[in-house]
């Protein structure tokens, strides 16, 4: 996905926008651009991070009150100085940026370029202002023009519009790519999020699919592609969305490594009442989710890892029957589908774009939905039936960390509630386990103290080629999320795998230079762990235990977590792993908070 930002008011836009593009950039940062109109439109772009381009291209140079951004994260076309938005008509006149994807830009390309249109880049972005401008030529006016180009192009996209001849307007769209205006005083802010809005005004509207806007300085009217007005609610935005910085910490993700304690608490906080948990948006009555025979689980990477932990919850403490799918595969299987069933789709950002096609799948056989999200007023956030918000605050990390620990800790929640309202779960044993649960942030503030182990380790094992992670039942989604992490930040190759499931095929990986990382704590299954341990040693292999078992020795390394149940041992013996994929990177000098090929949030399927 990409972060796409505009402004028109009577400040400078430059400086505007340019802060407004570097709060996206979690968003993509192969290459950005900022484009303004003072009397022609003047670009700057170029290819990298802001921060790098800017000492090159100096964006503040730039003059003019009406101004727009984009940092990108490329779909079509390389990451490159022609391939970087804005991206403007063959006369110069109209400039445009765009998140999302456009399906038929080459049937569209093939047309434009027949007429005589010269193309400059490989985005398929490109064919949208060629469009506009081919329209203008032929009599219609920019808002016509506009509207007709987005009837012609299929996709995902929200895009932003400038035109020379219109000095006084910017041009938007959005569809199912997010857009959000901020109604300042005599100044509209657009943006791809609230973040960059957030430091100018509380007031913003949350734009929905075809919704078509023209702006000016003090006004901004919205219609659909059918150009029949829209009112569309203004929201205040009530959360002091807390000051993006990194603190103390070196990289955003360490901060939010150590945020765990306190975002478990936010998870949880309100929502736990004596013998059960309670929550204020299900929007399913008790009476329905009483009917439910099965859950179905679906989500991407992480949010996915955090899935297979839910369905376990779902079977062993609700006593439903559950199925984990992965998001990007659910809507091609046909899925049998019923009104026994319930979606519950698990994401960070409320913006990816196959977590959002299997709630479109589940909703067109009249599925009910829930949505586990992070992001308030995203667009998962806002199709499904119910929702549980995370409060995890802004996961600015690339690598998601401290939203896969608050997901599970809704999913307890969520179990436990069901479970209870189902009779499956006694109300003493729903209090015992919310009791656990508050005792919980404690007891990851207790892993922190192995940290100056787990940078030895690091130190040791950071030139590794491979590494092969380990562990059973609630702790194989843990082995899969910690091989994710060293794979996303440190760009070592890393697998997970159940631990029994090692003997058939991956043992042969097994010498002397595989590190094998085995979540082993002292549960019911800790003796089979042990084996398979025993199994790695007597191949050589170098073990790094994740264990509660402090006599624990004859590995080649031991990192210590405290106990607690079964259930909740996924969220302490996460934060070792994620602690060992960071200072792995680190060593190896990796830009942790932007891994090359990522982006926060995939808006693209
Ligand atoms: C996790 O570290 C990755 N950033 C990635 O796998 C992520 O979990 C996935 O793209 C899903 O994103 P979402 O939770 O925002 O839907």
């Amino acid at each position: 996905m990409c972060g796409i930002a505009a402004y028109i008011g009577q400040k400078e836009a430059a400086p505007i926008v340019l802060e407004a593009i570097k709060k996206l950039e979690y968003r993509g940062y192969d290459s950005c651009g900022i484009v303004t109109l003072n009397d022609s439109l003047t670009c700057k772009k170029g290819t990298g991070k802001i921060e790098d381009v800017d000492k090159q291209v100096n964006f503040l140079s730039l003059r003019g009150n009406v101004g727009m951004g984009h940092t990108r994260w490329a779909t079509h076309g390389e990451p490159s100085d022609r391939n970087a938005h804005p991206h403007f008509s063959c006369d110069n006149n109209i400039a445009i940026v765009h998140n999302g994807i456009i399906e038929n830009s080459e049937e569209l390309k093939t047309i434009l370029v027949k007429s005589g249109h010269n193309f400059r880049s490989e985005t398929d972005t490109e064919v949208v202002v060629h469009l506009i401008e081919e329209l203008i030529n032929e009599g219609n006016s920019m808002e016509e023009a506009f509207v007709k180009t987005l009837k012609l192009i299929e996709g995902a996209f929200a895009i932003v519009a400038m035109n020379k001849n219109e000095p006084n307007k910017l041009y938007a769209v959005k569809q199912s790519s997010p857009l959000v205006l901020g109604i300042g005083e005599n100044e509209i802010f657009i943006a791809s999020d609230v973040l960059p809005i957030q430091p100018y005004t509380n007031k913003v509207v949350y734009l929905q699919d075809e919704d078509f806007v023209v702006i000016t300085k003090d006004n901004y009217e919205i219609k659909n592609l059918s150009k029949i007005k829209v009112n569309r609610e203004v929201t205040i935005l009530n959360e002091n969305l807390e000051e993006i910085s990194k603190g103390n910490f070196e990289h955003f993700m360490l901060k939010e490594i150590y945020e765990q304690p306190e975002t478990i608490k936010r998870a949880f906080r309100g929502r736990i009442d004596k013998d059960n948990a309670k929550f204020g948006g299900l929007n399913i009555s008790n009476e329905q989710l009483k009917k439910i025979k099965r859950i179905v689980l679906t989500g991407c990477g992480t949010s996915w890892h955090a899935c297979l932990v839910g369905g376990s919850y779902f079977q062993e403490i609700s006593k439903i029957a559950a199925q984990v799918e992965y998001a990007s595969e659910f809507r091609y299987k046909n899925p049998v589908l019923g009104e026994d069933d319930l979606l519950i789709v698990l994401s960070q950002s409320g913006e990816t774009a196959d977590s959002i096609a299997a709630i479109q799948e589940a909703k067109s056989k009249n599925v009910k939905t829930i949505g586990l999200v992070n992001v308030v007023g995203s667009s998962i956030a806002r199709m499904v039936d119910g929702g549980i918000y995370l409060h995890a605050g802004h996961e600015i990390g690339v690598a998601s960390t401290k939203t896969f620990t608050s997901h599970l800790t809704a999913l307890y929640l969520l179990s436990i509630y069901l479970g209870r309202i189902n009779g499956n779960l006694s109300k003493e044993k729903a209090k015992e386990m919310l009791n656990d649960l508050e005792k919980l942030p404690e007891k990851i503030n207790e892993v922190f103290s192995s940290v100056d182990e787990i940078k030895k380790i690091a130190s040791k094992y950071f030139k590794s080629k491979n590494a092969l992670y380990l562990g059973r039942h609630y702790n194989f989604p843990v082995a899969l999320e910690g091989a994710l992490k060293l794979k996303e930040i440190s760009y070592i190759h890393a697998e997970g795998y159940p631990a029994a499931e090692m003997k058939h095929g991956p043992i042969a990986l097994i010498d002397e230079n595989m590190p094998v990382i085995v979540i082993a704590p002292e549960d019911r299954l800790y003796s089979k762990v042990m084996s398979n341990i025993q199994e790695v040693k007597s191949r050589k292999g170098k073990v790094i235990v994740v264990t509660t078992d402090a006599t624990k020795n004859g590995f080649d390394e031991v990192i210590l977590i405290p106990k607690v149940s079964e259930f909740l041992m996924p969220i302490i013996s996460v934060i070792p792993v994620q602690l060992l994929a960071y200072y792995i990177a680190k060593e190896r000098g990796c830009d942790i908070d932007k891994p090359r090929n990522l982006a926060k949030s995939v808006t693209v399927e």
